[in-house]
């Protein structure tokens, strides 16, 4: 652990953007359930089902110490409004526009959450100074590396979609800010999380629906892909030890960089699997689950752009200075999806 590791604090403010939306929903649950002072900002887009966001939101607000403001990051009045109104003492932006393929269709969107939201959260902790930042960054930022697993002292240089370079250059937005302004930051790049309440537009809810009416399921690269996938108990946990933690100062004597707190954090379960595996797995937890076999019909594609081959988090600074790293089986997460699933979606 960390010198001076300091513990979940109750009694601070904490500011999570993007907190209708899967790991926004878990965080803000889990700091709700400690007695913290939680203020959402989400803007409820309709990226997916807008219902699966309406139901968190749901269960946040029985919580009292949960105020929700509906607004846009990219929108500076919104940002300082909520900075000047609850002044938060942590920030956690999880508010973005997610999704590779996305990208490919919808730029814009892109630059407006990711590249200004995100520029407008910088600047209310300028003005409004913040003891921590933390901000989602991504897997995908090792875009071409081939070298596994992926360590933050690799170079993150050749991202191969533009979702990958907006989370770049949050990383690199925020170390000007860190340094110019003092403002303490965490990036942490995730690396595939999943499970209940998660997000319809990923390939392991899509899979799902897919094998439950008997769809054909597409595997990109001939099956020659792996993910390091990772359960959101997982990651909130990694979070929330984060939260009160802020990097500690780099002094470097004559450097340009003297005192800056700046610190970037693989959290990934550091155990890849191919896609093809996360298929079987799914297929027996949906066949014990629903009592029918059910069955893969598999179509096997070629790769397509923007996709990286594997991903593979080193997450030993992680579990170095926090004392903990995700490494819930894959087998154990997708039960724990299936079953939320099957529940939720009423599946006979
Ligand atoms: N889930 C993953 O596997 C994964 C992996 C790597 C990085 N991330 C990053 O983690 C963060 C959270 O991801 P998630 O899986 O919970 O995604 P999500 O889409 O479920 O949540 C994002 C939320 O942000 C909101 N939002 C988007 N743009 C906004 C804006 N301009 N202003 C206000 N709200 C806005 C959305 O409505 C949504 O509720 C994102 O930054 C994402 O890029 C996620």
């Amino acid at each position: 652990m960390i010198e001076g590791y300091t513990e979940l604090n109750p009694c601070k403010t904490y500011l999570i953007t993007g907190s209708a939306g899967f790991i926004g929903f878990f965080l803000s649950k889990k700091l709700l359930s400690q007695g913290c002072q939680v203020i959402g900002l989400d803007n409820l887009n309709d990226y997916y089902d807008l219902t699966l966001k309406r139901s968190r939101l749901k269960e946040l607000e029985k919580d009292e110490g949960f105020v929700f403001i509906k607004g846009d990051i990219s929108d500076k009045k919104v940002v300082s409004y909520v900075f000047s109104k609850f002044k938060p003492q942590i920030v956690v932006n999880l508010a973005a526009q997610a999704g590779v393929r996305y990208s490919f269709e919808q730029p814009d969107t892109y630059i407006q959450s990711n590249i200004i939201g995100f520029y407008n959260i910088l600047e209310a902790c300028r003005h409004s100074p913040v003891e921590h930042l933390i901000y989602a960054s991504s897997s995908s930022v090792y875009g071409a590396n081939t070298k596994v697993p992926y360590s933050t002292q690799d170079k993150t240089d050749n991202p191969v979609s533009l979702y990958a370079a907006t989370k770049k250059s949050n990383e690199l937005m925020a170390h000007a800010y860190s340094h110019l302004y003092n403002i303490p930051t965490t990036g942490l790049r995730f690396f595939t999380v999943y499970g209940p309440l998660g997000r319809p537009d990923m390939a392991y809810f899509s899979f799902t629906e897919k094998l439950l009416q008997g769809k054909p399921i597409k595997v990109f690269n001939y099956g020659n892909c792996f993910r390091d996938f990772t359960y959101i108990d997982d990651v909130v946990e990694a979070v929330t030890r984060i939260l009160c933690n802020p990097p500690i100062q780099k002094f470097e004597k004559g450097s340009i960089l003297d005192g800056i707190q700046y610190a970037v954090y693989n959290v990934g379960n550091s155990q890849p699997v191919q896609l093809v595996e996360l298929i079987r797995v799914l297929e027996q937890k949906l066949s014990y689950a629903t009592g029918r076999k059910i069955m893969a019909n598999i179509e096997f594609l070629p790769r397509q752009p923007g996709d990286v081959i594997t991903t593979y988090s080193n997450s030993t600074p992680l579990e170095q200075n926090f004392g903990f790293k995700p490494e819930t089986s894959l087998e154990e997460g997708l039960e724990q999806f299936v079953n939320w699933y099957i529940d939720y979606f009423g599946v006979k």
